[in-house]
């Protein structure tokens, strides 16, 4: 495409700052207290949009957070690529374990990025790769190229269960109406091994509260004659995996989607260095379900993994109790054609029934989403890919993620059209962990392969 590699140069250093300022801003959608600061930055969306060429841009009201709307809409005989991304991020905390401030943005250089990376909650996920969107939009229209029409669509909500982007989405099939839904919330395999995401993973989110006595007991008065929800509880999720890491609620498999030899083989063939990855993880050894390999583990196999949990006394030093209640926060990951109502109802219905006498369990299902698979033959893919091959020189890695975005399964239900996941960070990027960082490299290469894509998108389309 003409010029996209020297107007990237040339305003290389703005596009650096204006996404700092971005990420200035505390979006944590999770914690009501960052309500000011949301808004806030829906509104710097909405200014960001608007620089950059869209004819129209709203801030549409939600029960919750507002969804910036914005479109270029040049031919409606021409297709039209939407453009879906969040500005809500994560909460930073345990904040004693960053090297500087989540919200105070700096440039390191580290191993894998020589040329910087930023380094702020919210870097990669996913204000500084929605941003890409809008610098790629901002050169197309600055330098008329444009190709055809689109839609962006960006939610404050991504990090707490699109519950209210799914409302709108409902109620605005025409005004969302498109050919191809384009994404930049995912990861590659490498700086050097472009890929596209051709995989969610579903989700089914619960959290469990197990009760025995109706107080706090002494325990010594009582130990060894009542139950101990903690003990209890701990004994309860230990038996949610048996010695092959394999997850024991009944049914919990029937519907997940086996792979074929051929299609393993394909994946396998991927890059992937167990050692660098025990190295950079700092442990001896990986873990989980026989009879799979990590890639396996972590894309195409449904998980359970508890997310938290507390009960009884934590505070300094000793205090001999037995409390009366254990929690949990339990997560599952899940596969295509795996459905999470019905995985949720599963949990529960299980987790109730091997609950013994002496204790009650409340399972309160939070929330979920489907998984997703998209085919490599559609055009959007196959635009995708000639797009990574001219910016990176080699064929992009067709690669299944294990994180989620079930919005995009909704998208399809709803929309009825396929999703296109270009992702550019790496999975060392700490996303949801402290030292969040995304690479200028990856954030110049995502801004200078996107205008490809429409490019390809509409000529495939013709
Ligand atoms: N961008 C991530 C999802 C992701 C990251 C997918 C990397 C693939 C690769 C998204 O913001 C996210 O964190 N999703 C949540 C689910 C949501 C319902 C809170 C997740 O995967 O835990
Ligand atoms: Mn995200
Ligand atoms: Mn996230």
């Amino acid at each position: 495409m003409k010029n996209i590699q020297s107007y990237i140069k040339d305003h290389k250093q703005r596009f650096i700052n204006e996404l700092i300022d971005l990420l200035k801003i505390p979006s944590i959608s999770a914690d009501s207290a960052y309500k000011n600061d949301v808004l806030k930055t829906a509104d710097a969306i909405k200014i960001s949009l608007e620089k950059a060429g869209c004819d129209t841009v709203e801030i549409c009201k939600t029960d919750g957070y507002p969804i910036v709307y914005g479109e270029k809409i040049i031919d409606k005989n021409l297709p039209t690529v939407l453009v879906y991304g969040h500005y809500d991020v994560q909460p930073p905390d345990p904040l004693n374990l960053w090297n500087s401030p989540p919200f105070e943005p700096v440039i390191k250089k580290t191993e894998l990025h020589p040329e910087g990376a930023i380094f702020a909650r919210g870097a990669c996920d996913d204000k500084g790769q929605m941003y890409m969107h809008v610098k790629a939009m901002e050169f197309m229209t600055s330098t008329n190229q444009l190709p055809c029409n689109v839609k962006f669509m960006i939610e404050g909500e991504e990090e707490v269960g699109s519950s209210n982007l799914a409302i709108f989405v409902k109620n605005n099939q025409e005004k969302l109406r498109n050919d191809v839904i384009l994404i930049s919330d995912t990861g590659m395999i490498a700086q050097d091994v472009p890929s596209i995401t051709t995989g969610l993973r579903g989700l089914s989110y619960v959290e469990v509260e197990v009760t025995g006595p109706n107080r706090d007991l002494h325990s010594g008065l009582y130990g060894g004659a009542v139950a101990n929800p903690i003990n209890i509880l701990a004994k309860m999720i230990a038996s949610l995996h048996d010695e092959n890491n394999h997850i024991t609620i009944p049914g919990f498999y029937d519907k997940v989607e086996e792979l074929s030899k051929e299609e393993r083989a394909e994946m396998a063939k991927a890059p992937f260095n167990l050692e660098n990855y025990q190295k950079a993880l700092n442990i001896e050894a990986v873990y989980g379900e026989t009879g799979y390999t990590t890639n396996e583990r972590n894309s195409i196999r449904p998980t359970l993994d508890v997310n938290g949990i507390w009960g009884g006394y934590t505070g300094e030093g000793a205090k001999t109790v037995i409390a009366s209640k254990a929690f949990a926060k339990i997560s599952m990951r899940l596969v295509p054609h795996q459905d999470w109502e019905d995985i949720t109802q599963l949990f529960k219905t299980h987790f109730e029934s091997i609950a013994p006498k002496g204790v009650t369990v409340n399972v309160k299902p939070h929330h979920g989403g489907q998984g997703y698979v998209t085919p490599i033959d559609s055009i959007g893919y196959q635009a995708a890919s000639k797009a990574y091959q001219d910016t990176f020189g080699k064929t992009p890695i067709p690669q299944r993620s294990g994180g989620s975005i079930p919005i995009v399964s909704l998208f399809e239900q709803e929309l009825k059209s396929k999703t296109i996941l270009m992702g550019f960070g790496l999975d060392s990027d700490a996303i949801h962990s402290p030292n969040e960082h995304f690479g200028i490299f990856n954030y110049l290469k995502g801004i200078e392969t996107i205008p490809l894509f429409y490019k390809y998108f509409t000529e495939l389309s013709k």
